[in-house]
């Protein structure tokens, strides 16, 4: 028997940095799903054990070790998959190369095809519905993939300010957003592709014994009720603002962590210059966010799209890798597929 999803990546506005346990985040953190950067997976379970992977129709023996942890990690909710072989296809939209985490689509694309496939070999799962267990799964994968389960805003993490997040996994955000909100852009610059030097895993580590590290937790508590007054409100000066300090806070932890690392590169400071200084004189909305690399996420809302990207074409472009950037907005969240050579 087969399943087969797409699932996309997302961006955090305020960011999970830090975890405790199995794959629990120290702060809730909030972001955009996206929705032309995904990974599209089918699996097909027979009875046996093992499992093999291809990636974009190339046999990729190099993730089965990644895969075989996973696997094991959500054993103890789904013992049913000792039983079973696993032959994973997957491709993702966006290259391999492109410094785009390709951890939260891959993980949750898995996620979906594994909890569709214990429906319906009628497997009793704990949590209360099928996407609830998809994202516990997805976590367990990886944290900010947790997120990746639904579409527009979701939050993943308990917070005192918003009554059904939680740990274990994520939610769609609950409250009426203004429209400014809903289609969001977040246009991907290339600044860097290849493997980070530093992995967000290794990077949450640091946060164990970071000196900023109680504060910070509660700042990003502090930041999830703060943010929910500016998406009801449409308060874009003070979306800027925050998502902004966001960014460069998750990446003040890294330089202020033991050992220090820094993955902005000069461009990620050029482009960031570039879109202040374009900010002030245009007085349009045009926002940065980052995620654990070089690579800068413009953010803008669907409505100055035309001179947003115009800008990107004509100077930001110079700092990006070959040119390259991906424009994405928010979307809808994962689709099952019933054919995944479509
Ligand atoms: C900076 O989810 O990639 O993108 O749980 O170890 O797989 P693991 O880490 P990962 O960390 C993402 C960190 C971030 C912020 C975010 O997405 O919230």
């Amino acid at each position: 028997m087969t399943t087969s999803w797409e699932s996309p990546s997302n961006i955090a506005l305020i960011k999970y940095w830090g975890k405790r346990d199995t794959q629990l985040p120290s702060n809730p953190s909030i972001s955009f799903t996206l929705s032309k950067c995904k990974t599209t997976t089918e699996v097909h379970f027979s009875e046996g054990t093992g499992v093999n992977i291809t990636l974009d129709g190339t046999d990729k023996p190099e993730f089965i070790p990644k895969i075989e942890g996973f696997l094991e990690r959500i054993m103890h909710r789904h013992p049913w998959l000792s039983s079973y072989n696993l032959q994973i296809k997957t491709r993702n939209s966006f290259p391999h190369s492109s410094g785009i985490a390709s951890s939260a689509s891959g993980m949750s694309a898995l996620s979906l095809c594994i909890v569709e496939f214990a429906q319906k070999i009628d497997f009793k799962f704990d949590a209360l519905n099928f996407y609830q267990e998809a994202s516990i799964l997805s976590r367990l994968g990886s944290g900010s993939a947790s997120r990746s389960i639904y579409g527009g805003l979701v939050v993943w993490g308990g917070t005192p300010t918003l009554e059904n997040a939680n740990d274990e996994y994520a939610i769609e955000y609950p409250h009426i957003i203004d429209p400014i909100f809903k289609n969001y852009c977040d246009v991907v610059l290339l600044v860097e592709v290849g493997e980070k030097s530093v992995s967000s895993t290794a990077g949450h580590a640091l946060m164990d014994n970071h000196p900023f590290r109680s504060q910070r937790f509660s700042q990003a508590h502090q930041h999830l009720s703060e943010i929910q007054k500016i998406l009801k409100t449409g308060d874009i000066e003070n979306f800027i603002r925050l998502t902004e300090l966001e960014a460069l806070t998750l990446h003040g932890l890294m330089m202020s962590s033991s050992p220090s690392y820094i993955l902005m590169k000069p461009n990620t400071l050029k482009i960031i210059e570039e879109i202040r200084e374009f900010r002030r004189e245009s007085k349009l909305p045009l926002s940065f966010t980052l995620d654990a690399g070089a690579n800068v996420h413009v953010l803008f809302p669907a409505a100055v799209k035309e001179k947003g990207m115009a800008f990107i074409k004509n100077t930001l472009i110079q700092y990006c890798k070959e040119n390259r950037f991906i424009a994405d907005h928010v979307g809808s969240g994962p689709k099952r597929l019933t054919n995944f050579e479509k």
